[in-house]
């Protein structure tokens, strides 16, 4: 078992951090890897990014948004209640090496990923660009932590509540206009999003980085489920992933499969609230 040893709300009850005791992960994991957890004995297993670790108090963190029943009832759960399991760490580490000015662009809930990513980076000895974007600033996440990794940080918000309004590739392309010196872009979030940052870094030919979120089931590898399409060939995400060159991924039919399950996604949470 596997307790919740701190629980904060980070947003209106839909956005929740958990610090879990899992010391064996917590020595171990590097940014850009994962967990998968089962809450309890009947439940799904789904994946969520490890968002930071303190190997110290040999904690893990993770962020998630309440988007069906798995994370609806994770956030009925209180400090000091435990997950079933917690398997990771899982997938490949983030690529991080000092090649001087790196962009970080993360969308809602992505931010949490994208937040680690940034930290090693940044203790690697790169420059950090970070730019962060949410719908409103109620739903806008770790800001205050991203404001301490970068260098410079841009904050938008689509209504204009808190930054600059509108959407995450307006800032990045004045950064990609007014710096040639940007070696890499990283981009997590929302597909749109990281479908429209490709687009974009492609015109200026900057290398960028996407961590992609299909359907896992085992996240080992064995069940095909997690399939993307990475300069036409197909990859199992969390083996050879979950990070990737965004501007080789086939962000349509991403789209496409995690929508699959939709109608039975909506019933099965319906059906746990009745
Ligand atoms: P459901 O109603 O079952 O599903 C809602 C949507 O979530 C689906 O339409 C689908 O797009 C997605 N989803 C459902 N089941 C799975 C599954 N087994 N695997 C992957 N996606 C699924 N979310 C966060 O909020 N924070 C994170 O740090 C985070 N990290 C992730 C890392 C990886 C590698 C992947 C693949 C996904 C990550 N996700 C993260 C997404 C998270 O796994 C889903 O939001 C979660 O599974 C939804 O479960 P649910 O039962 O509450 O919702
Ligand atoms: Fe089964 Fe990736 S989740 S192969
Ligand atoms: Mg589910």
């Amino acid at each position: 078992m596997f307790q919740i040893v701190r629980k904060q709300v980070l947003s209106k009850g839909a956005i929740i951090r958990f610090d879990i005791n899992a010391p064996r992960i917590a020595a171990k994991v590097k940014a850009g890897q994962f967990v998968i957890i089962r809450v309890n004995e009947t439940g799904e297993r789904i994946p969520l990014t490890v968002a930071d670790k303190d190997a110290f108090s040999g904690t893990i963190t993770i962020i998630f948004q309440v988007v069906g029943k798995t994370t609806a009832l994770m956030r009925s759960l209180k400090e000091g209640d435990s997950l079933k399991d917690v398997v990771g760490p899982l997938g490949k580490p983030a690529e991080v090496e000092n090649i001087g000015t790196v962009v970080m662009v993360g969308g809602g809930t992505g931010v949490a990923i994208l937040h680690h990513v940034a930290k090693a980076f940044k203790e690697a000895g790169n420059f950090v660009i970070g730019i962060i974007g949410a719908k409103d600033k109620e739903t806008m996440i770790l800001d205050t932590e991203m404001s301490h990794i970068c260098d410079e940080l841009i904050i938008t918000t689509d209504d204009g509540s808190y930054g600059e309004r509108g959407f995450v590739t307006t800032p990045l392309q004045k950064y990609l206009d007014e710096r040639y010196d940007v070696k890499l872009v990283y981009a997590i979030g929302p597909i749109i999003m990281m479908k429209n940052v490709c687009k974009l870094t492609k015109k200026y030919n900057v290398p960028t980085m996407v961590s992609l979120n299909p359907v896992m089931i085992d996240g080992t590898g064995m069940c095909g489920g997690c399939r993307v399409t990475v300069d036409n060939k197909t990859q199992f995400c969390c083996v050879d992933g979950p990070d990737f060159d965004g501007q080789l991924v086939d962000f349509d039919e991403l789209e496409k499969r995690n929508n699959i399950y939709l109608k039975d996604e909506k019933d099965s949470l319906l059906n746990s609230i009745r």
